[in-house]
C-alpha cells in the first residue's frame, strides 16, 4: 500500500479563532482528513515572542483545541498536540538557528511588523522565531503545508534551510511546500481592507465564538464605498472593501465571483452585507455550538491533547535523532 502523504500545520493560541485562521487554513485542514496523514497543533511556543498573560494562554490553547475538533478535524483520524508537549521542538529549533542566517531573517515581514508593533520588546525569540517555525514543520517530514498567504515567506525559509541542510548531510527532510488555498487565502479586515483581518482590529475581525447578532452587527458596518452604479463586482484594487466581502463569501458559500455578481445584480450593500453575514452566521454556528459542548469536558480534552502528544513525539524523535547522528552528537 502507498503511504498518505502528510500534512502539518499550527497556529498561535494568542488570540480568539477568527474568519482569517479558519477561512485561510483551518477550513482546508478539515477538508483533506482522510487524503492525508495529518498533524495539528497549537503553536504556544511562538506565542510568547510577545508577551503573554499565562492564564489566558492556558485557557486559549484548550479552547483552540476544543474549535479544531468542532471544525471537523476529528482526533482519531489527525493528531493534535499542543507544540510544548513535543520538546523535540525546541531542540530542533536551537539545530536549525545555526543553519539559518542572520539576513535571511532579518527580511521576515512578520518580524519587522511585529517589531515595529512591540518596539520595548524586541526579543530574541522574535527575531529567530522562524527557525522554530522550521523545526515545527521538518520534524514531520510533511508533503504539504496548510496556511493562509502571509505564512508564505516563513514556508519558503523553510524550504531553504532543508535544501541547505541537505546539501551538507544529504537527505534528512523532506522539502515540503506550502498549500495555500484560492479563496480565502487573505481575508481583509471588515473596517480595514487594506490590512489582514487580525484580533488586533477588533471592529473588523469576525471570531469563530462570537455571538450571530454580534457577526451581523460587524457586517452591517464593513466598509464598502459610494459605488451606487453597479456595487456588487469584484475589483480589488478600486473596491477593496467589497472585493474581501465577496471573498468571503466566496469561501463560505463555494460560489465565484461571477455567480455573486449575478446573485447581487443591481442590488446595494444594504442586501448584499447582511447577505454575507448570514452565510459566515450559518457556517460558524455548529462550530461554536460544538465547540461549547467539547470545552465543557475538560477529561476528553486531556485524553485528545496527551494521545496527539504521543504520536507526535514518537514521529518528531525519529526526525531529531537523525539529525543529530548527521551534525555527530553522540548518541545517548
Ligand atoms: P497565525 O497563528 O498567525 O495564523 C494561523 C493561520 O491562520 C492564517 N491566517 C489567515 N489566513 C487568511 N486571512 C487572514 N486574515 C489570516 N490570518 C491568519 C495564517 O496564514 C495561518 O495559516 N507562524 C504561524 C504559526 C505556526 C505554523 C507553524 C504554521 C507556527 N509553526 C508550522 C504552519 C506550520 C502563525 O503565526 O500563524
Amino acid at each position: 500500500m502507498e503511504e498518505k502523504k502528510v500534512m502539518l500545520s499550527g497556529i498561535q493560541p494568542s488570540g480568539d479563532l477568527h474568519l482569517g485562521n479558519y477561512l485561510g487554513a483551518i477550513k482546508n485542514w478539515s477538508a483533506r482528513t482522510e487524503e492525508f496523514d495529518c498533524y495539528y497543533f497549537m503553536a504556544d511556543m511562538h506565542t510568547i515572542t510577545v508577551r503573554q498573560n499565562p492564564a489566558d494562554l492556558r485557557r486559549r490553547t484548550l479552547e483552540q483545541l476544543a474549535q479544531y475538533i468542532a471544525c471537523g478535524l476529528d482526533p482519531e483520524k489527525n493528531t493534535l498536540f499542543i507544540q510544548s508537549h513535543v520538546h523535540q521542538h525546541a531542540e530542533l529549533g536551537w539545530v536549525l538557528n545555526c543553519y539559518t542566517m542572520f539576513g535571511e531573517l532579518s527580511r521576515m515581514t512578520q518580524f519587522k511588523d511585529k517589531s515595529s508593533k512591540h518596539k520595548d520588546n524586541i526579543n530574541g525569540g522574535l527575531f529567530t522565531y522562524p527557525s522554530l517555525m522550521a523545526a515545527d514543520i521538518l520534524l514531520y517530514q510533511p508533503d504539504y503545508i496548510p496556511v493562509g498567504e502571509d505564512q508564505k515567506q516563513h514556508c519558503e525559509l523553510t524550504r531553504d534551510v532543508a535544501i541547505r541542510f541537505n546539501h551538507i548531510y544529504g537527505d534528512v527532510f523532506k522539502v515540503p511546500e506550502p498549500y495555500i488555498p484560492k479563496a480565502g487565502a487573505r481575508i481583509m479586515g471588515l473596517t480595514t481592507p487594506e490590512s489582514k483581518m487580525s484580533k488586533s482590529i477588533p471592529e473588523g475581525c469576525v471570531f469563530l465564538m462570537e455571538k450571530p447578532e454580534d457577526i451581523q452587527r460587524k457586517f452591517k458596518r464593513a466598509i464598502t464605498d459610494s459605488d451606487t452604479e453597479n456595487p456588487v463586482r469584484y475589483d480589488p484594487k478600486e473596491k477593496p472593501g467589497v472585493a474581501n466581502l465577496m471573498n468571503i463569501y466566496a469561501a463560505v458559500t463555494g460560489r465565484s465571483f461571477q455567480a455573486i455578481e449575478a446573485e447581487f445584480a443591481g442590488q446595494g450593500y444594504g442586501r448584499f452585507k447582511p447577505a454575507v453575514g448570514d452565510a459566515v452566521v450559518e457556517c460558524l454556528r455548529p462550530i461554536r455550538e460544538e465547540a461549547q459542548r467539547i470545552l465543557s469536558d475538560k477529561a476528553y480534552l486531556e485524553s485528545v491533547y496527551k494521545a496527539g502528544a504521543e504520536k507526535a513525539s514518537y514521529v518528531a524523535n525519529k526526525t531529531l535523532r537523525k539529525v543529530y547522528k548527521k551534525i555527530g552528537f553522540v548518541a545517548k
